[in-house]
């Protein structure tokens, strides 16, 4: 067991000998690159990269060296070697050209380690001028050329360009520094041709001119008309294209044309006939071509017409339902030479249906009705030839129905208002007019549906409105026709409004309720009524009502409901019209009264007896307060001296109510003073007068 163990330590020290002795230790500290003879060189020289590395190690066996070259930081070498330890190495590039110009660099691995080198920019001057080879000189229009740019000395890819005179006419790249192409002349010149090329963004000198002499192709067509260039319509002609003989075995087309139409592909073998009409007439076009070389040969054709385009009319011009009309159909031209007025048959047709048959004279009379409205056309025909006329629509005017009359607004008296005439059938335009009383008022014409006849009328009664009529006409061979009266509500503007308070303005007593009447004395309901307060902007109230009056109730007034009252009137939003004002003060109730009075008496009587007993006293002589009664001054004070100095009179109590003396008099409407005539009792005078203070 020992012996075993100390053999496998020895046989593992062994092991690890070995191995520090193979593996060297290195390190690449530098790698340079070198171009000779320079980094400019002219196109030709020899040019050789080298590329320099310096490499420590620890001695001993040293791995392989890879050394890569790189042009233009592409990642894939261009050029690669491996070497045992060498510290140098060289990449040949002979006979260097513009394709070899570039950015190059190298580099060097040893096992897991690389290091780069530099970059280097390496400029190739000069390009090969290139050569231009045609292999004809002489060639006919439409015919080719092939023609070889070549610069065979340049290497990688170049793009060549073939030029005549300054147009570039191809462009084409190869890598095998030549190209062929064909080209092709398609007018008579001397051409002038040369190449180029391009590499690297570069662009070569121009190559040699080479000169082609194109010449022209004399390949003539000439086009020919049979009978002429000059027919009328109807006759047979020929066209004819053709080209020289000695061209007859040559691979070439020949097409007529006319315009934008072909007429005929090929026109080699034959050629080219119709029956012309006026339409054929215009400039035809015989065209050879010719490899790509086109010549062509033009000549005019005129068509006269063998009758003209025949003209439908429809007389008379707006016929009415019931009336004849007569349809002509007629060509006005002829060639004489060929064709006679007389042989030309005339159809007329109504909505494609013929409606002459068997007569071709081009005329056809009917009445008019919604049977003959339709659409007329008509054709003429001879000699095979048919000429359509142009499409008229025939539509027989209708009679005017009786017209309607009636208003568009409201009526109101005296005011402005328009009246509407219209007829419901009836073509246009239409004569209206407006009548009163058989007298012709205006007239209007009306030229379609929304074209209204309107007539502006007043009237100051409400009976007038039935005096308007109207009348319509549209044709002057039938009698206007007449509407019916015009019938329309009439609004009457409210007027003579009046306000009357119930019970009476002196009558108001407190906490009783009071009605406000307001009353139009004319104007038609329904009539908008509204309640003023003298004082107030605002209405009290209002309210529309389909009588002529309406009231207003000031429920259980106190004084402070006294005052001056209106009442304003309207219908239709028709301007207002506002009765007098009426003015009411609300008087004390009666038992109130009653206690006043009944308390002042009681002081009175008290007062005449204390004076009595006084003057008993004094003077001795006592004089009846009833005896004299002094001159009534009109005056309505409570208490008067009189001129005696030691008698004292006092009136207290009014026998009875003076009419002129009712306090409410001011302003009082005189409509309502009949109501205010009931007798005034004494306390009640007594109490207004004092109310009012002493006038
Ligand atoms: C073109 O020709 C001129 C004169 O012969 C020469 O100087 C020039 O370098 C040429 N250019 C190229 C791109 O070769
Ligand atoms: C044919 O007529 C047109 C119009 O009159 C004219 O412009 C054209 O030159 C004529 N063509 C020939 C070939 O005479
Ligand atoms: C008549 O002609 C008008 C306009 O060309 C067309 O609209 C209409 O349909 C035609 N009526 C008939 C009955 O052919
Ligand atoms: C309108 O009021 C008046 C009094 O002003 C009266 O004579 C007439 O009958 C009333 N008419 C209507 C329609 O209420």
């Amino acid at each position: 067991m020992r012996a075993t163990r100390t053999c496998l330590l020895l046989l593992f020290l062994l092991f690890l000998f070995t191995c520090t002795e193979a593996q060297s230790e290195f390190i690449i500290k530098s790698v340079k690159l070198f171009v000779h003879p320079a980094k400019e060189v002219e196109r030709g020289t020899n040019l050789t990269l080298t590329c320099n590395a310096q490499v420590s190690h620890t001695g001993g066996r040293l791995p392989q060296y890879t050394y890569n070259f790189y042009k233009n930081f592409e990642r894939k070498a261009l050029h690669i070697q491996k070497m045992d330890a060498v510290e140098q190495v060289n990449f040949s590039i002979p006979n260097a050209r513009a394709f070899d110009s570039g950015i190059y660099r190298c580099e060097l691995v040893i096992e897991q380690q690389n290091l780069k080198s530099q970059t280097e920019s390496v400029k190739v001057k000069g390009l090969q001028v290139p050569e231009l080879i045609v292999d004809k000189q002489r060639v006919s229009e439409g015919e080719s050329v092939s023609a070889t740019c070549r610069a065979e000395e340049e290497k990688g890819s170049l793009q060549f360009s073939f030029k005549d005179g300054t147009n570039e006419v191809h462009r084409e790249s190869s890598e095998i520094g030549h190209v062929q192409t064909i080209l092709t002349f398609h007018s008579a010149r001397i051409a002038r041709l040369s190449c180029l090329y391009l590499i690297n963004q570069l662009e070569s000198n121009i190559s040699n001119v080479v000169t082609v002499e194109v010449q022209e192709l004399d390949i003539r067509p000439t086009i020919t008309f049979q009978p002429s260039t000059e027919v009328i319509e109807g006759d047979t002609v020929q066209i004819f294209c053709r080209v020289d003989s000695k061209f007859q075995n040559s691979t070439f087309s020949l097409k007529l044309i006319k315009g934008k139409d072909l007429l005929k592909p090929d026109m080699k073998n034959s050629n080219y006939s119709k029956v012309v009409q006026a339409t054929d007439t215009g400039e035809y076009e015989c065209r050879a071509t010719i490899n790509s070389v086109t010549k062509t040969d033009a000549q005019n054709l005129t068509v006269k017409e063998l009758f003209s385009k025949p003209i439908l009319t429809i007389t008379p011009v707006g016929v009415f339902e019931g009336q004849p009309f007569t349809v002509t159909c007629k060509s006005s031209d002829f060639a004489s030479e060929r064709i006679s007025r007389d042989q030309v048959k005339y159809s007329i047709l109504m909505n494609g249906q013929s409606v002459t048959l068997g007569a071709f004279n081009g005329e056809y009379n009917a009445t008019a009705s919604t049977q003959t409205n339709g659409n007329y056309t008509c054709n003429a025909q001879a000699n095979n030839i048919l000429k359509w006329s142009q499409l008229q629509i025939f539509k027989a005017k209708m009679l005017v129905s009786k017209p309607i009359i009636e208003v568009v607004d409201k009526v109101v008296l005296d005011r402005p208002f328009k009246i509407h005439c219209r007829s419901e059938y009836g073509s246009f335009p239409i004569n209206y007019t407006l009548i009163r009383n058989q007298k012709p008022l205006n007239q209007i014409l009306s030229w379609h549906e929304n074209d209204h006849a309107s007539f502006s009328a007043v009237i100051s009664t409400k009976e007038e409105i039935q005096d308007y009529k109207c009348i319509a006409q549209n044709s002057q061979n039938s009698p206007p026709l007449m509407s019916d009266a015009l019938s329309a509500p009439v609004i009457v503007p409210v007027k003579k409004v009046s306000l009357v308070v119930l019970p009476g303005p002196d009558q108001v007593i407190e906490g009783t309720d009071v009605y406000l009447i307001c009353n139009a004395g004319i104007g038609t309901p329904p009539i908008s009524f509204k309640w003023y307060r003298l004082g107030n902007n605002s209405a009290l109230m209002s309210n529309t009502v389909q009588v002529n009056n309406s009231a207003h109730k000031l429920p259980k007034v106190s004084s402070k409901d006294s005052g001056t009252y209106y009442c304003e009137a309207y219908n239709n939003g028709i301007e207002h019209s506002q009765s007098d004002k009426v003015t009411f003060t609300v008087r004390m109730a009666h038992w109130k009264i009653g206690i006043i009075a009944t308390v002042c008496l009681l002081l009175l009587a008290l007062s005449v007896v204390v004076l009595l007993k006084y003057r008993s006293k004094r003077v001795g002589v006592v004089r009846s307060v009833w005896s004299q009664r002094p001159p009534d001054t009109g005056d309505s004070g409570d208490v008067v001296d009189m001129e005696e100095p030691n008698v004292e009179y006092t009136e207290v109590l009014h026998p009875q109510a003076d009419p002129t003396r009712i306090p409410l008099k001011k302003g009082t409407d005189t409509v309502y003073s009949e109501l205010q005539t009931a007798p005034q009792g004494e306390v009640h005078d007594y109490w207004t007068d004092r109310n009012n203070g002493p006038k």
